[in-house]
Order: C-alpha cells, then sequence, then structure tokens
C-alpha cells in the first residue's frame, strides 16, 4: 500500500498524464447533470477536484489511508470496493478510474456489483481504464507497459489478465449495466465507458 509521501507524489507525477483525462471525465459527468457522484478507488480524490466548482454531492471511497490522507478535505472514506456501507441506491452516479486493471477478476466482479447496489435505477456507472490494443499509439504502449511492469508482479498479471479479459467485455453484463457511450482516450491506451444500470432483469 501507498506511503503519504508516494500518495503526494501521485498527483503531481501524473498530472501530465492524467489532466486531459481528468477533464473530459468531469466533462461529461457534467454533462450527464447527477445529483451526487461516487468516485469509487477515489485515491487522492484528485478527479473528484475537477467537479469542486459544481453543485454536485461528491463522495469518494479508498482503501488506502495515505491516499485519503491527501483527500481528507473531501468526504472520502476509507471502505472497500468490494463491500461499501451506503445504502442501496445511493448515487445517480459511480465512477471508476484506473483501478480495475490492477484487481483480480473476482474483485472486479465484486466491485462492479457493489456499483450496481449503490447506483439509483437508471443511474450511470463511468469507467475509465486502460483498453490496450493494435489501435493503441506503440509510444504509450510501451510506457504503460513498463509502468504496470514496475507497479509489481501481482498488479502486472492482473493487468495483463484485464486484457486477456478484454477489459470490462466479460466483466459487465448488460443485465446490470448498459454501455452508452465509450471513447478511446490517451491515443487509443484508454477508455472511458459511459453505462446505463438496468433494472428490469436480475442478475
Ligand atoms: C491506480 S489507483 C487509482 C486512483 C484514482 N481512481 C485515480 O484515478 O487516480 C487505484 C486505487 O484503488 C485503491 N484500491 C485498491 N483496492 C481497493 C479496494 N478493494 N477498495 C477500495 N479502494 C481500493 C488503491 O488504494 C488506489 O488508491
Amino acid at each position: 500500500m501507498a506511503s503519504y509521501a508516494v500518495a503526494k507524489a501521485y498527483d503531481l507525477l501524473l498530472h501530465p498524464f492524467l489532466h486531459n483525462i481528468r477533464k473530459k471525465t468531469a466533462k461529461i459527468i457534467i454533462q450527464l447533470n447527477p445529483n451526487s457522484v461516487i468516485d469509487i478507488c477515489c485515491g487522492t480524490g484528485n478527479q473528484l477536484q475537477y467537479l469542486k466548482n459544481t453543485d454536485i454531492k461528491l463522495t469518494g471511497v479508498d482503501l488506502s489511508p495515505a491516499m485519503l490522507e491527501v483527500a481528507k478535505h473531501m468526504d472520502c472514506y476509507e471502505q472497500d470496493a468490494r463491500n461499501m456501507a451506503f445504502p442501496n441506491d445511493s448515487f445517480d452516479l459511480a465512477m471508476i478510474q484506473l483501478a480495475l486493471h490492477e484487481k483480480s477478476f473476482d474483485d472486479q466482479k465484486e466491485i462492479i456489483a457493489e456499483a450496481y447496489r449503490i447506483i439509483k435505477n437508471n443511474g450511470h456507472l463511468l469507467i475509465v481504464d486502460y483498453e490496450i490494443n493494435e489501435k493503441t499509439k506503440s509510444s504509450s504502449r510501451y510506457v504503460i507497459n513498463a509502468i504496470e511492469f514496475l507497479a509489481g508482479k501481482e498488479h502486472f498479471k492482473n493487468f495483463k489478465e484485464y486484457h486477456k479479459n478484454e477489459c470490462t467485455n466479460k466483466l459487465i453484463s448488460n443485465n446490470q449495466f448498459l454501455l452508452e457511450k465509450k471513447v478511446l482516450i490517451a491515443g487509443k491506451s484508454m477508455a472511458l465507458q459511459i453505462y446505463r444500470k438496468q433494472t428490469t432483469a436480475p442478475f
């Protein structure tokens, strides 16, 4: 788990890579006009900062006390995304940004099931994560592979598994969430996907 120093450095180091992605994500969220948003695996809460000048009620959860220390001025809580302490149907929109790829498939499944539970009927799930394939710029592919390799054995294994499982394709069922929009970003190395919660069929 990250130390406070690493957590502090995280935003600074990643700002050049993530700033445009954060801006695009915030713009899309504002267009969807939610009253309440939760950032699941929010890290330092950096994405929520891009929404702070709106009327949206912002909440975050993360497991890392060090990351949350950076986010302490916001409503960000130490909670496990696989078992969150919010009632059913709590939020208009949940986002999961750059977090699924580093988890095992079982953990991803549990997080998506929890997101489904806490999102209101007809609410949105927004996922921003890697999607590396033949369309990805080769320079982006090399840099991202190197970063993920350096993040550790387990992390790299999950990153590779995530792609073997076709990213979110095998993870999210149409009975849970229907894909409304998908945009490839960051040199076609990431996908920003907007899903709508389905309420008619059980899964
Ligand atoms: C790569 S960081 C991404 C953080 C943030 N979403 C962003 O865009 O910068 C992944 C985050 O997931 C958190 N995390 C890992 N497992 C988690 C879990 N089971 N529940 C909540 N957070 C978790 C980590 O502590 C870390 O802050």
